[in-house]
């Protein structure tokens, strides 16, 4: 019987310089450097640089990639004209795919996978995907958009165009270490997406429309913000119980729990919780946080000797709540980060290529007569 991989899973399909994780011991490496130490000492600039260079930049080449994402925010004509068409219609990661293909159309050079190009698409998407979804989230709610300063890194400047308000220090830092903890992840379902696309040798600008489309679901990226809803039901932490039994006798998911890779608890899940217990020290919206600690707890009773722990969605949805993120940009702010990583593996896969095209094994049935349409 021929054996089939199913979901891929197992399956090595490429070497990578990026990332590396233990899904026993829980650990996550980018390009040797622990998320633990990446979390705690670097900046999103400092990661999106090692991810594209695989070593960290010393002070004038961080200055010269800040100066690079700064000059790259401002949006075209043309995206600016087609967000306020489409606003109102399409949801946030339809929006970003959108986006992104226009930012292509526009990009004259966008055929040319050499990798100093590839590297200039990669930080003009990372700094203008940004942009996009702070201008889309003000346009539906009837606001201007707020136009990037120059004077702010990339995550403090995200907050600022979202509200038009100075973020607090906690606030900016928090959010610059969810965008590290979302910058890479090896080979996941949206990056393997995007290695896909690439493959054929089509653009950086359609791998990573076909990245964002795959990391909408809610098996993947999209978990955040289902996350989010299930603690929306939930509501008070009595419910918790009710709410996660009637679940599970349905044979449904808890969203935030299980990984593909992880047989204990995410890493990343673990450096969002102890930034959500600074958040929530005075935050006066804390609930969603509280709630989410004694789900955790409620399921790791619950769900006792299976592998299933809390993965990165488990905690964002209620840090990202706290900062007064919009439950359905919690995955578009996924793509923002993530950019960096799948625009890494890009770079990999465009300097050592070979199309991905596995084989489906058949088995339908075999010599049949065709009828003309009439007599069918
Ligand atoms: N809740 C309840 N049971 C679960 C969950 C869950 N969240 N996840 C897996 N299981 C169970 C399955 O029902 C299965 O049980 P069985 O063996 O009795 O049939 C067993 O655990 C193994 O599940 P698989 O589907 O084989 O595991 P897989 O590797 O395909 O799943 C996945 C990984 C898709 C992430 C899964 O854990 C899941 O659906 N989680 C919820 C969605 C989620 O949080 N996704 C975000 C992942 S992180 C990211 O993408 C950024």
């Amino acid at each position: 019987m021929t054996e089939i991989a199913r979901g891929l899973e197992g399956v090595n399909v490429t070497t990578t310089k990026l990332c590396r994780i233990d899904g026993q011991k829980g650990e996550l490496v980018y390009a040797g450097y622990n998320i633990y130490d990446l979390a705690e000492h670097s900046t999103f600039e400092e990661v999106a640089f090692l991810l594209w260079n695989q070593r960290l930049p010393n002070a004038e080449e961080l200055a010269a990639l800040k100066a690079e994402l700064v000059a790259e925010r401002e949006l075209s004509p043309l995206v600016n004209t087609v967000l306020r068409e489409i606003w109102a219609e399409v949801r946030p990661m339809r929006t970003l795919e959108v986006a992104v293909e226009i930012i292509g159309a526009e990009d004259r050079k966008s055929s040319d996978l050499s990798n100093a190009q590839l590297k200039k698409t990669a930080a003009r998407l990372t700094a203008k995907m940004a942009t996009v979804i702070a201008m889309y989230d003000r346009l539906r709610h009837g606001k201007e958009p707020v136009a990037p300063r120059a004077d702010l890194n990339h995550a403090a400047n995200f907050l600022w165009m979202l509200t038009g308000e100075e973020p607090t220090e906690l606030a900016k830092r928090t959010f610059d270490v969810a965008l590290i903890l979302h910058a890479e992840h090896e080979m996941n379902a949206s990056t393997f997406s995007a290695m896909v696309t690439a493959s054929t040798l089509s653009d950086m600008y359609s791998a990573i429309a076909s990245a964002i489309g795959t990391l909408k679901g809610p098996l993947h990226g999209g978990a955040n913000e289902a996350v989010y809803k299930v603690l929306e039901e939930i509501k008070t932490p009595d419910q918790i119980k009710a709410h996660v039994d009637a679940l599970t006798a349905r044979g449904e998911r808890v969203m935030g729990i299980g990984h593909r890779i992880y047989k204990t608890t995410d890493p990343r899940a673990n450096i969002l919780e102890k930034l959500g217990h600074k958040v929530a020290e005075t935050s006066p919206d804390r609930h969603y946080f509280d709630l989410s600690l004694k789900l955790r707890d409620y399921l790791a009773e619950k769900l006792q000797g299976k592998p299933l722990y809390p993965n990165v969605d488990f905690f964002s949805a209620s840090v990202y709540k706290m900062l007064g993120i919009p439950s359905d940009l919690y995955t578009p702010i996924f793509a923002l980060a993530r950019i960096t990583g799948w625009t890494a593996h890009l770079l990999e896969q465009y300097a050592d290529n070979r199309l991905v095209r596995p084989n489906a094994v058949y088995q339908g049935e075999e010599n049949k007569t065709y009828q003309p349409v009439a007599t069918r």
